[in-house]
This record gives C-alpha cells, sequence and structure tokens, in this order.
C-alpha cells in the first residue's frame, strides 16, 4: 500500500508543474462558465503561486480566458497591515492576478487587515457568510508553510477552525522577516481562514516547490493526521490533491528509499543511494555492511541482482572514494604520485575557471576552500557577481559609508560637493523611510557599492586578483524589492558576453534551490540559458559544469561527484574570507529561515560532510565542500 495518503503528482520542475495546475484552473472557469455558472476560487499568495497566476494570466491574453464570472476569496492577510503596504496580499494579488485580467472589483476578497480589532470576530464571520452566499469554493489553491500551515493555520489549528484572528508561529515569522526587511517588522498575527473552510471547499490543491519543502511535505503526505501539522487534514478530503516539483518531493518514501516499495530497477545512482541509506541507518562503515543487513533492511533485491553484499560496498566504497579530490581543476601529470589516478579533467592544467555566485557572499559561502585551492593551484579563476546584493544591506551601513566617501572627498579634494549632496540624499531618504519602503537608486547604488568591497576583500583572502572579479548586476534584481522580474535578454546577453570573453574550461554555478525567494534559482535559470546560446561555441563542448550549494545546505554524500577537503588551516581561511562581508553578520537582526551566522553555517555544512564520509569509512578529513556535476545540455 502507498504510504502517500493525499494523491500526490510530481513535476520535473516549478514551471511545469504551475502550468498544470494552472490548466486545471482555467478547464474549471470554462466549465463553470459554460453552465452559467461563477466559478468561485480560493487563492493563496506567497512565492509558491506566482508561476501559476503568471500563467492564468497568459491564458487570459492569449487565449481569451475570461474572468468575468470568477469570485475569488484570499485565504489570509496579515493584522494589522493597509492594503497598499509593499507585503499587503492585496497588493500582491492585484501585482500578480487582478490587474492584468477581467475580474470584476466586487467579485475579490481578500480579508480586510485594517479592520479594527474590535470588530474581527464578525468580520471574519461575514467572510464565512460571503463564501457561503456564494455558493462555496469550487477550488482552493494551497501552499504550505515549514510549519506545515495552510492559509495561516499554524501548528494546533483545529480541523473544524473557521475564519478568525491568529497569532503567528515564530518559524513563519522568521520565514518573512527578509520581505518586511526585519523581524520585528513581521506583523505578529494575522485574519485566516480555517482548516474547516479550506476542507469545505469541493476541490482542493496543495503546491510546494523547492528542496526546503521537502521535509514538512513527506509528513503531510505520509505523516499523521494531526493538528500539529495544518495541511496533514487533507488527508481526510475526498478531493485533494498535492502539486509538487521534483526538489519537494524528495523526502517522500517513493523518491527517498523507493526498494522499499517493491521492485526498482538498479542503477549505478539508486545503489548508491540505497547503501549509503542503509550505512547511515546502521551507523557502519560501507565496507562493514554485511549480507544481513541488506537483508533486514529490506535490500535483499538489491543483494539478489548484484550480490554478493561485499562487492556492493567495495563498488560503492571506490566510486565514493574517487570522488575525494584536492585538485579541483585537475591534477598535472608532472605532479602525479604513485597511485593517483587519472581523471579527464587533468588533461588541461592550468584551467580558466569560471565561478557564478548569485550574491556577492556566496562564492567564498559555499566554495571558498576550493578557491583557496584553484588559486594555489595556479588557475586563472574568474568569479563574477550575478546580482548586486543591494537588498541585504542595512540602511546604518549606506550612511556610514557614504559619510567615508564625503571625509575621502574632502580630505584629498576630489569634488567635494558633489560626494556632500549624495550623502545628504542618503540621510533625507533614510530618515524618512518607513520599514519596507523601497530605497531610491542612489542609496541602492551605495548598497551594492558596499558589497563589491567586501567581495573583493573577501576574493584577496583567497589569493584571487580582484581584475578578474566580474560584479554583473543582472537587471532581473535590480526591483528594489525581494521580488524579482523573471530574467531576461538583458541578463542573459551580459552572461554570453562574459563566457564568450573567458571561454572557460571549467564553470562553477550556485544549484542551490533552497533560496527562500528563489534568486538563487532565477540565476541558474538565467545561466541555462546562457549555456543555450553558446552551445556550438568550440569551447562549451569540453567544459565541464559544477554545481555547489549556496548558504543554506550540502549536497547529500550520495549525490556528490567532487568532494574537495579542505585542511584545518584552509577552514581558517575560508573564514576570515566570509567576515570580510561584514554587511552581512547580525543575520539575527535581519533573519533568513535558520539564526546562525553564515560564516557558522558554512562551516558546520562543511564539517558535517566531513565527519559524513568519515563515518561511512572514506576518509576522514577537516572539513569538505561538495560538487555535483552538471550537464546543462541535458537538462
Ligand atoms: C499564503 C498562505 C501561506 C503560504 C505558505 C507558503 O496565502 O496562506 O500558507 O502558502 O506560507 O509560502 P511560500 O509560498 O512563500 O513558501
Amino acid at each position: 500500500m502507498s504510504p502517500e495518503h493525499v494523491p500526490t503528482r510530481v513535476f520535473a520542475d516549478a514551471e511545469e508543474a504551475s502550468r498544470a495546475v494552472a490548466a486545471d484552473i482555467a478547464a474549471l472557469i470554462r466549465e463553470r462558465g459554460s453552465l452559467g455558472r461563477a466559478c468561485v476560487l480560493g487563492l493563496a499568495t506567497g512565492a509558491t503561486p506566482i508561476g501559476v497566476y503568471g500563467e492564468l494570466v497568459r491564458l487570459h491574453r492569449e487565449e481569451g480566458l475570461s474572468f468575468a464570472g470568477v469570485t475569488t476569496f484570499n485565504l489570509d492577510e496579515y493584522y494589522p497591515i493597509a492594503p497598499d503596504e509593499l507585503q499587503s496580499y492585496h497588493r500582491f494579488m492585484r501585482e500578480h492576478l487582478f490587474d492584468h485580467v477581467d475580474i470584476r472589483p466586487e467579485n475579490v476578497h481578500i480579508p480586510d487587515g485594517t479592520v479594527g480589532a474590535d470588530r474581527v470576530h464578525d468580520y471574519a464571520a461575514a467572510y464565512e457568510d460571503a463564501i457561503a452566499e456564494a455558493g462555496g469554493l469550487d477550488f482552493q489553491l494551497l501552499g504550505i508553510g515549514r510549519t506545515g500551515h495552510i492559509g495561516f493555520n499554524e501548528p494546533g489549528s483545529a480541523r473544524d477552525s473557521r475564519t478568525r484572528l491568529i497569532t503567528l508561529d515564530r518559524v513563519t515569522r522568521r520565514d518573512a522577516a527578509s520581505d518586511f526587511f526585519g523581524l520585528e517588522q513581521v506583523p505578529r498575527r494575522a485574519i485566516t481562514m480555517g482548516v474547516g473552510t479550506i476542507l469545505a471547499a469541493r476541490r482542493v490543491v496543495l503546491l510546494a516547490f523547492g528542496e526546503h519543502k521537502a521535509p514538512i511535505i513527506a509528513q503531510a503526505v505520509e505523516g499523521p493526521v494531526t493538528a500539529r501539522v495544518a495541511a496533514s487534514f487533507l488527508q481526510q478530503h475526498a478531493n485533494a490533491s498535492v502539486v509538487l516539483d521534483v526538489t519537494a518531493a524528495a523526502d517522500l518514501t517513493r523518491f527517498r528509499t523507493p526498494w522499499l516499495l517493491g521492485p526498482v530497477a538498479w542503477d549505478d545512482g539508486l545503489i548508491r543511494q540505497a547503501v549509503v541509506w542503509l550505512a547511515r541507518k546502521l551507523d557502519k562503515p560501507i565496507l562493514k555492511l554485511t549480507e544481513e543487513d541488506y537483508n533486514e533492511a529490506g535490500l535483499q533485491d538489491l543483494v539478489a541482482a548484484r550480490g554478493p553484499a561485499y562487492d556492493i560496498n567495495v563498488d560503492v566504497f571506490r566510486e565514493m572514494a574517487e570522488t575525494i579530490t584536492g585538485w579541483p581543476g585537475g591534477k598535472p601529470r608532472a605532479m602525479k604520485r604513485p597511485g593517483d589516478i587519472d581523471r579527464p579533467t587533468d588533461a588541461v592544467f592550468p584551467k580558466r575557471v569560471l565561478v557564478f555566485s548569485p550574491h556577492p557572499d556566496d562564492d567564498v559561502l559555499a566554495m571558498g576552500g576550493t578557491l583557496i585551492r584553484l588559486a594555489e593551484h595556479g588557475h586563472e579563476v574568474h568569479v563574477a557577481y550575478q546580482t548586486s546584493g543591494n537588498l541585504a544591506v542595512f540602511d546604518a551601513d549606506a550612511v556610514r559609508f557614504s559619510e567615508f566617501a564625503l571625509d575621502f572627498s574632502r580630505i584629498f579634494a576630489i569634488q567635494p560637493e558633489e560626494a556632500a549632496r549624495i550623502e545628504r540624499h542618503l540621510e533625507e531618504q533614510l530618515r524618512h523611510k518607513r520599514p519596507g519602503q523601497l530605497d531610491s537608486p542612489e542609496v541602492r547604488r551605495v548598497k551594492a557599492l558596499i558589497r563589491r568591497g567586501e567581495a573583493r576583500a573577501a576574493a584577496r583572502v583567497c589569493g584571487l586578483p580582484v581584475e578578474r572579479l566580474h560584479f554583473l548586476e543582472l537587471p532581473f534584481y535590480e526591483t528594489g524589492t525581494v521580488r524579482k522580474l523573471p530574467p531576461g535578454e538583458a541578463d542573459v546577453a551580459k552572461l554570453v558576453a562574459l563566457l564568450r570573453e573567458v571561454q572557460p574550461h571549467q564553470i562553477y554555478a550556485a544549484g542551490d534551490l533552497t533560496d527562500p525567494h528563489g534568486t538563487h534559482r532565477l540565476c541558474l535559470h538565467a545561466l541555462r540559458m546562457a549555456f543555450e546560446r553558446v552551445r556550438e561555441d568550440a569551447w562549451y563542448r569540453g567544459c565541464e559544469i559544477w554545481l555547489y550549494r549556496g548558504a543554506w545546505q550540502e549536497w547529500e554524500p550520495e549525490r556528490m561527484d567532487m568532494a574537495v577537503p579542505l585542511s584545518p588551516a584552509d577552514v581558517v581561511k575560508k573564514r576570515d574570507a566570509i567576515f570580510k562581508h561584514q554587511s552581512q553578520k547580525d543575520r539575527a537582526m535581519f533573519p533568513g529561515p535558520d539564526e546562525r551566522e553564515f560564516w557558522q553555517r558554512a562551516e558546520v555544512r562543511n564539517r558535517e560532510a566531513a565527519r559524513l564520509y568519515d563515518r561511512l569509512g572514506l576518509a576522514e578529513y577537516e572539513a569538505i565542500e561538495g560538487f555535483v556535476r552538471w550537464k546543462a545540455a541535458e537538462s
């Protein structure tokens, strides 16, 4: 019997999944329209449904999908919040959907974040009445929070809860912190439809994308029905389904341990996954796994197909041991010692290496140790910072640096009037700025410059010459807000120009898909489009592409194709490089999903990777940076 208690569809990527869900919604709208009936949609906000709304807008523009007969009810809204605030869900819905389709304003319902505290109770009851009067929800679209919330039904919300004012969970507020430019600015409460309101919809579709959603999705779909995970109540709905991309589905049994569900086709990747899983489960080195271990854990089929156990162990051990190399750019023949294996990458030495870093610090955070090695080995290393990263700089730092610039220009008599003008402008802008308000272009420039200086300082620590740093400041990022534009021609053109200028033998890029605001995802997407353009270039055909992970997570050991060990001295040097990103410290004031400082996260992650390799019986290193080989053309 499948352990999945809600029908679950898994797509290759978020775009494909979003198109499928939008097509379902469009079909429903048309079907109801053909019966002369209104279509009542329950809608969600957040990063997840943006692609669905984009596709619905396209269907409206290009395929005549009309929203004239559609009535909508949004799940929730922060409380208190004015509808024109940057983070308001009223504004979100206008920007992503309502301003672009022919929906009637009177048919749109979104909880009002401005109702007085004494009226909220009645207001919530009236919201429920309005849904009932519209005939109930035909279709409810949902996202899921890392707490398992649907709408803002945080852990503890009852199955029959209805629209009400609730207090937001700490994790939820932290996740929203960068939208609000700081945890303190995130409202403590929200008005949300209840679990009962959602379950009363005739059809419910929950969407989740990204590996940060994988653990909670596994609980919601395969775990017990419990008020601790509001989304688990969907298991009791007769017409609910879950739509995922492969990364959000990764912790479901059919992907994590498919051999437990029935016969599988054993290939090298799956064998490695099973062996590492078994070794970690039993906390044993790979070479000590026995026939009984395999049999008792449900891996009899693997032993029968590829056994005996010891042969499987040795194959996986060898393959993984060969991923370890202190020579990420290859090792020249002259340097080889007896027993060193030959790798295809050794052929060209030294190499031209091009590292793409989405923000100005991802290079050192994710692969500082590897950068140190590449520089030491004499490769020509270029680093391209894809975005300016200005959004993550505190106002106080911008003021501090503009004062420095003013003093500097006064002392050295370099157009001090101009520096004084900019400094006054900054002071003025920032004094009147409300939390979450957009920065002026000048303020953004200053913030970007701060990050440039930090990136240069960090690169110097790694031994990289600053003339090979490229600050691309891709336009898709420059919206001044957390929400980005889809990467377009201007972004791709910059990437292509640099690729053709450097003609690298080796490329490193962030394959981190967990980045909460999707900047890493968009950077990779832009790169993919650029690779498409250069695929016929002679240099590109021999080019190796390696993916590293950003700040949040490391590759699973069984997926690493290259594991670069760091010596204790490299770890200290890497830390020093990260420290140069001074504007990025004090994350507690500007937190992401994790409260630790970036350098701590990077270090823990690298040490943890080394510990795993050690526990698998491979080798005992201080720290490891992991990479997965990427074939852009195939993806
Ligand atoms: C939004 C909502 C929330 C989000 C959830 C996931 O209206 O009700 O439940 O769906 O917090 O947010 P994202 O999509 O930003 O990861």
